[in-house]
């Protein structure tokens, strides 16, 4: 096999496997996206709107799309079953409440604290900032 033939079959093989990168990561849904807790669940706060454009634009999908599978993150709803589902406790992995206020930088607040002290203004810390009527 001469060189040339060698490196084209080299980089068809190398681009094939590349390919699934491109293609597992959709991009982000643009426009309003209403967080709420599930049917049936009692809600004692407003509803949250979260926008992947304004603010998080630049941040890695998977630092809030935090389970990966197959070396991509995985997208589906932050209460769906087997993650953050359980609505009574505070605390813990699948804590609903968890999930969106805990001191981790994976949750809303939780980076909103960090980014606000950073003196980044617009992720706001106070209850209001997300629970918008
Ligand atoms: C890893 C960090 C990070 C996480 C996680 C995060 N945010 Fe933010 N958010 C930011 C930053 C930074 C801004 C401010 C961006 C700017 O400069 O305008 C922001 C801004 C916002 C704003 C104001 C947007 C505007 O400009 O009107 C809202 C509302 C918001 N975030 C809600 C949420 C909610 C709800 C979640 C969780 C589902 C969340 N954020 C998770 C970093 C984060
Ligand atoms: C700051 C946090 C954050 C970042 C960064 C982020 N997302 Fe999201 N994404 C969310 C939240 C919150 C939801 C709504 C989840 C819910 O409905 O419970 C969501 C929902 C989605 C959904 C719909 C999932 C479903 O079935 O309900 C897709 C697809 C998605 N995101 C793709 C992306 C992609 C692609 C990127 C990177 C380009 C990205 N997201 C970056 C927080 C984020
Ligand atoms: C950075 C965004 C953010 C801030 C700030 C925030 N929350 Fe939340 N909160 C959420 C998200 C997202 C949810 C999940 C969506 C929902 O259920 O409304 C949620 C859900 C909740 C829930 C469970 C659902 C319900 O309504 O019963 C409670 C309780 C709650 N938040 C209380 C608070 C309180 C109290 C504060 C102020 C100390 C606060 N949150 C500040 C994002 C935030």
């Amino acid at each position: 096999m001469n060189k040339k033939l060698f490196f084209s079959l080299f980089l068809l093989v190398a681009l094939t496997a590349a390919l699934p990168l491109y293609a597992a990561n959709p991009p982000a849904p643009t426009g309003e996206k209403v967080l709420k807790v599930a049917d049936g669940q009692k809600a004692k706060r407003d509803s949250v709107k979260f926008w992947h454009s304004k603010g998080h634009k630049d941040i890695a999908c998977v630092q809030c799309h935090h389970v990966v599978e197959n070396g991509q993150p995985v997208f589906k709803s932050c209460n769906a079953d087997g993650c953050h589902n359980n609505y009574a406790a505070r605390k813990g992995p699948d804590s609903y409440y968890a999930a969106f206020h805990s001191p981790d930088k994976r949750s809303c607040l939780g980076c909103h604290r960090v980014e606000f002290k950073a003196g980044n203004k617009n992720a706001g810390t106070k209850c209001a900032s997300c629970h918008t009527p």
